[in-house]
């Protein structure tokens, strides 16, 4: 199904870089439109309900540590096909297998701090969006 929202967080480590700019204009210049932007930060309860899905991994601790370790920059966004296309601009996962130009081999520096999150499905982009936006938050 196509749809035309996703849901990003610029992660710890690239705001820590100093990458919140660049990243914000890779997304822009790919297509999409910022309809909700905050700079927050994570508790560790607010990491553990986010990540629920992956509380029996083993990474699960180094996760929820680093995603709550300094500010992050959320966003929602808008452009057709939004998950998919949004997942292809950041790259894989690991950033030494994500293709070159994509904004974890930019910027990402491990598995772990992979620079940026991008939703899976349409059902999580929405999960997600409600997660850090209440809707007069989203434009
Ligand atoms: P993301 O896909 O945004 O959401 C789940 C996160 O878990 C993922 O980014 C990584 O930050 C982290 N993660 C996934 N796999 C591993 C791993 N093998 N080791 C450490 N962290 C991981």
């Amino acid at each position: 199904m196509m749809t035309n929202r996703t849901f990003t967080m610029i992660k710890p480590d690239a705001v820590e870089n100093g990458h919140i700019g660049s990243i914000l204009e890779k997304i822009t210049s790919a297509g999409f439109k910022i309809l909700a932007l905050k700079k927050t930060q994570l508790t560790v309860a607010d990491a553990e309900a986010f990540y629920s899905v992956h509380s029996e991994r083993p990474f699960f601790g180094e996760l929820v540590e680093f995603m709550t370790r300094g500010p992050i920059v959320a966003a929602v966004l808008e452009k057709e096909n939004a998950v998919n296309d949004f997942r292809v601009l950041i790259g894989a996962t690991n950033p030494a297998e994500a293709a070159e130009g994509t904004i974890r081999s930019l910027y990402a520096t491990s598995m772990g701090e992979n620079a940026v999150h991008g939703s899976d499905s349409d059902e999580n982009a929405a999960i997600e969006s409600a997660f850090h936006f209440s809707g007069r938050e989203i434009f």
